[in-house]
This record gives C-alpha cells, sequence and structure tokens, in this order.
C-alpha cells in the first residue's frame, strides 16, 4: 500500500545521515561526558561540536545553548526558571500546551498571568501586549510558530517591546525551527526553545538557549552539567543527532530544501481549494511556516477525515485534544473566531523534507472521494443540499 506521511508537525523521522552521525555514539563511543578519560574526552568533543552547531541555527554562542529532554522540557525551564510567585507573565491563548499548562501552573504557584487574544488569523496585536504589561512583569512567552496554523508571531516587534520594557522574552519555536531563519538577536529574545523531533532529530532531545546574563533557576538538581543549569548525564547520541540536523535545517535555507517543501505545500493548498467545495485555509492570508496547511472542510467531522484518509495511507492530523473522552475543538483556531463546527472540520498537513510530491499526489487524488463519501452521511450537508 502506498503511503503517504503528512504529519511532520507532530514528528519527523530521523534523516538517514542524522542516524548515521549518532550510532557510534551507541556502540564504540560510549563515554559520560563528564568523565575525564579518553571515553570521555571523544563524547565531550562531540557534544561540544553538536552545541556549536546547534548555536550556528540559532545565531547565538555555543555557551547560551541548554540541552534538554525536549520542547516541553524547555518551555517549561524557561518558565519556572525565570519566575518567581508575585511575578506576572504575559501569553497568548494560542501557545501550546508546553506552554500553556505551566502557565496555569505559575497561577497556582501566585503568578499573574494575561493570556493575549489573536485575531481573525491567529496574530497577537502588540499594542494589546504594550497595554497589558505591568510593574511586575518578568516575562514575555509568545510562541514564534503556530504547530495548527503554522502562523508567524511578529517577534521582532514583541521583542522590541519586551527590552524596552527591561522584561524577558521567551519565544517557543518548536515549530520555526529549520523552516524559517532563526536569530535570537533579530528576535530580541532572551529564551528560545527548540525540539529535535521537529526537525528530523530523535525523539528526546531540544535545547533552550539562555541569553548570556539570564537569571535562570533550574528545574532538575543534580551534577553541574550544562553549567548547572540543566542536571543530569548528557544525552550524546541525541545531542550529536540535534547537532546533525541543525546543521541540515541550516543548509536547507540555501539548497533550496524549504523552497522545495513550500512549492508542495501552495500545490497542495491551492488544489484542495480548486477541488472542493465548502473548504478554505485557516489563516492563509498572514506570514506562516512553508510547510503547514490547515484546511476547514465544512460539514465534516476531522476525526472522521483523519481516519478515512488513514486507510487510504495518508497521515495528517486535526488539532483536536481528545480530554475525557469527548473530542474539544482545538483552542488555537477558537481563539481565532472559528465556530466549533469549523475547527473541528478543520485538518493540518504538515510536510517535512522526505516528502515527495508522490505524497502530495497521493493526497490529492485520495481526498475527493473520501469528502464526497463523508459528506453523503452528515445529515447538516444533505439538508444544505436540498
Ligand atoms: C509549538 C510546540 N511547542 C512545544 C512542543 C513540545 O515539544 P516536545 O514534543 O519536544 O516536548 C510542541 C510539540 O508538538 C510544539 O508543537
Amino acid at each position: 500500500m502506498l503511503r503517504a506521511y503528512l504529519d511532520n508537525n507532530a514528528t519527523t523521522p530521523v534523516l538517514p545521515a542524522v542516524l548515521e552521525a549518532m550510532l557510534p555514539f551507541y556502540r564504540e563511543q560510549f563515554g559520560n561526558a563528564s568523565s575525564i578519560h579518553h571515553h570521555g574526552q571523544q563524547t565531550r568533543a562531540a557534544v561540544e561540536s553538536a552545541r556549536e552547531k546547534v548555536a550556528k541555527l540559532l545565531g547565538c554562542r555555543p555557551a547560551e545553548i541548554v540541552f534538554t529532554s525536549g520542547g516541553t522540557e524547555s518551555d517549561n525551564l524557561a518558565l519556572f526558571g525565570i519566575t518567581r510567585g508575585g511575578d506576572h507573565v504575559v501569553t497568548s491563548t494560542i501557545e501550546h500546551h508546553a506552554v500553556l499548562n505551566p502557565c496555569k501552573r505559575l497561577q497556582s504557584l501566585g503568578c499573574e498571568v494575561t493570556f493575549l487574544p489573536v485575531d481573525g488569523s491567529g496574530r497577537i496585536d502588540p499594542d494589546d501586549l504594550r497595554r497589558a504589561l505591568r510593574p511586575n512583569t518578568r516575562l514575555i512567552t509568545v510562541m514564534m510558530a503556530n504547530n495548527e496554523t503554522g502562523v508567524l508571531q511578529p517577534v521582532e516587534e514583541i521583542g522590541r517591546i519586551a527590552a524596552e520594557a527591561d522584561i524577558y522574552f521567551h519565544t517557543d519555536a518548536v515549530q520555526a525551527a529549520g523552516k524559517v531563519p532563526l536569530d535570537v538577536n533579530a528576535i530580541g529574545c532572551d529564551l528560545l526553545s527548540i525540539s529535535g523531533h521537529k526537525l528530523h532529530a530523535p525523539q528526546g532531545i531540544g535545547a533552550l538557549y539562555v541569553r548570556k546574563g539570564t537569571l535562570l533557576q533550574p528545574l532538575l538538581y543534580g551534577g553541574s552539567h550544562e553549567r548547572s543549569r540543566r542536571a543530569g548525564t548528557e544525552n550524546v547520541a541525541g545531542i550529536v543527532g540535534l547537532g546533525c540536523a541543525a546543521q541540515l535545517a541550516r543548509e536547507g535555507f540555501s539548497n533550496g530544501e524549504v523552497e522545495r517543501i513550500r512549492g508542495l505545500r501552495d500545490r497542495l493548498e491551492s488544489t484542495i481549494l480548486a477541488q472542493t467545495e465548502s473548504a478554505g485555509v485557516n489563516s492563509g492570508s498572514v506570514p506562516r511556516v512553508p510547510n503547514t496547511s490547515s484546511i476547514y472542510f465544512d460539514f465534516i467531522e476531522g476525526e472522521a477525515l483523519v481516519i478515512a484518509l488513514d486507510l487510504k495511507g495518508v497521515a495528517v492530523s486535526t488539532g483536536a485534544a481528545c480530554s475525557s473522552g469527548a473530542i474539544e475543538p482545538s483552542h488555537v483556531l477558537t481563539a481565532m473566531g472559528l465556530s466549533s463546527d469549523r475547527a473541528r472540520a478543520s485538518l493540518r498537513f504538515s510536510l517535512g523534507k522526505q516528502t515527495t510530491s508522490e505524497d502530495v499526489d497521493l493526497l490529492l487524488t485520495v481526498l475527493p472521494g473520501t469528502i464526497a463519501r463523508l459528506r453523503e452521511l452528515s445529515p447538516v450537508y444533505n439538508k444544505v443540499q436540498s
């Protein structure tokens, strides 16, 4: 059976070159990077070389990179590492749960949190941010690219506002890394999260950029790894994989890879819109990462479409989360003002470095019939048609 994987915002396959780079560290180069003997020196050198590659991707100094277990840990380290009870934090309503839930926890620990609204295209208004600031605002945390819609926030403007007010600025760039160029100085952030498995490195590795001079309390206490910012023996193979993936991600901006993906995404989008009635792109007219497309198919239950497409070999996803047995519509799409029906009718297509033109063709071949069949079963659709 032909299969097309179009769910790269959930996770990406590890690239062969990344796996090749990692394998020696599961075989002969097994040393603890803190050991002073030959074995430790080998792995220490590999960790530091990977740190340089990740720093190059972000435009920062290697010493400003802290390796973590992934995006969730990076976000948690940034939020809990900066704030104390009594502080005020500003975030947005469309953050990933790796930021939203730490914010809720901060509230229970005595912090005040402002959740900024977004407009119909999913962007915050920098003037809302300015108005939200208070004398005790300690941290602004606003994501760079949204995982469901791919929408890019005006992070450079947010960075300027934060710098003028002398407030720490963290951005979750998990869905931006490798898709748009990143430069922490241009963004003006003090903290920035990335995750390996969203850019073709393995699951379970990530990094947090921490600007020099930032007062960050660790989440984990133990040895003095990562300059005492993240205790625990380093995941050497994962770090090496992240370093290799960071280098490949950077190359993607100059070797045509990112533009190839953008071309495939644009073809996917325009063909679907041309061949499907009552469908539209969510946030289609604002800056987005080039690999993501969120499309609503009115009169269809997104989950049903995901399952039907999976049976035809195409893997995509909805932004919906299953909580307590009920399917909740996406908090991102509803925050943008979509009705819960339209939010439930939305699918996310996300492409990666291994997505081919044939993958997109397979989707475009099976989608029209699948939609027609599901709509035939929809009482609402049939009522509207008659
Ligand atoms: C925007 C965003 N932030 C954070 C995370 C969490 O990253 P991880 O899966 O590495 O913990 C994700 C994962 O989906 C994400 O999309």
